[in-house]
């Protein structure tokens, strides 16, 4: 359990991306342009993650309900998606980043599917920094691959019905492996989870503030961080039971 003492860091960050549009609309230009910007803030936070001590960053960059808008919106972030990744190539090796990623990949556009697993490929050795990106995703989808995934394995006799559990059914999850966040960010002013990480934030602080993606810096991770470490985690119990440690 917690303790008081020294800032409490949290290991692992994943955020909502969102305002991009109505960034470019208070500014009179398109939505790809707010698009643009957002891939700026994306560099950005990276760096302020690792230079605070965050060792897990998960993004929400294209949902399974993002589909549904207009078809160049669409193709302009799949294009963006490709622009970032052969531009962040050399700074992650540099960093020393591990790149993963959540979601239905193979649904992506081909050329993109090359680069994240080039990328991918070229980070796999690094263990300290792990950026997630979450590309197609949608919880409720993960949790039906996820349950396809178990029964599979359960036929194969890999596992057994009776044994299922929360920490045997989470490895077939596409985050099978990461932890869980610590702490869930979104920006825009919205209030809501959107199909994010439904499970895996069972316990994550949750934190909204009203600035807009493409104008998030350094200084608003941080004012999360600080109010992250302001939270008591109770996991259920007393803070009584978190002060003295009792049962
Ligand atoms: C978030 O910004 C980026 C994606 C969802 C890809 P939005 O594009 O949702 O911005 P708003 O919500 O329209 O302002
Ligand atoms: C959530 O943002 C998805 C991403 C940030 C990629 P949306 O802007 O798509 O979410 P809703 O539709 O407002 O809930
Ligand atoms: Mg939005």
């Amino acid at each position: 359990m917690s303790s008081p003492g020294p800032a409490k860091i949290p290991q692992h960050v994943a955020i909502i991306m969102d305002g991009n549009g109505r960034w470019a609309k208070a500014r009179g230009l398109p939505r790809l342009e707010g698009h643009r910007r957002g891939v700026e803030t994306v560099r950005t936070v990276v760096d302020a993650a690792r230079e605070i001590g965050i060792r897990y960053i998960t993004l929400y960059a294209f949902s399974v309900e993002n589909w549904k808008r207009p078809t160049d919106e669409v193709s302009g972030l799949m294009g963006l998606l490709d622009y970032f990744l052969k531009r962040e190539l050399n700074n992650l090796i540099k960093e020393k980043v591990r790149l993963h990623t959540i979601g239905r990949t193979d649904a992506l556009p081909a050329n993109v599917q090359r680069e994240l697993d080039r990328v991918k490929d070229a980070t796999k050795h690094f263990t300290d920094w792990n950026l997630v990106l979450a590309l197609n995703y949608g919880s409720r989808n993960e949790v039906a691959d996820a349950a396809r995934a178990y029964a599979e394995a359960v036929q194969a006799g890999r596992e057994k019905a009776t044994d299922a559990s929360w920490e045997r059914f989470s490895r077939y999850l596409y985050t099978g492996g990461l932890p869980d966040p610590d702490l869930l960010i979104r920006t825009s002013g919205e209030q809501r989870v959107s199909n994010f990480l439904l499970l895996q934030c069972a316990y994550a602080e949750m934190v909204f503030t009203p600035v807009l993606w493409p104008d998030f810096g350094q200084a608003d991770l941080q004012a999360a961080v600080d109010e992250y470490g302001r939270r008591e985690r109770r996991y259920g119990l007393t803070t009584e039971q978190i002060k003295t440690g009792a049962k």
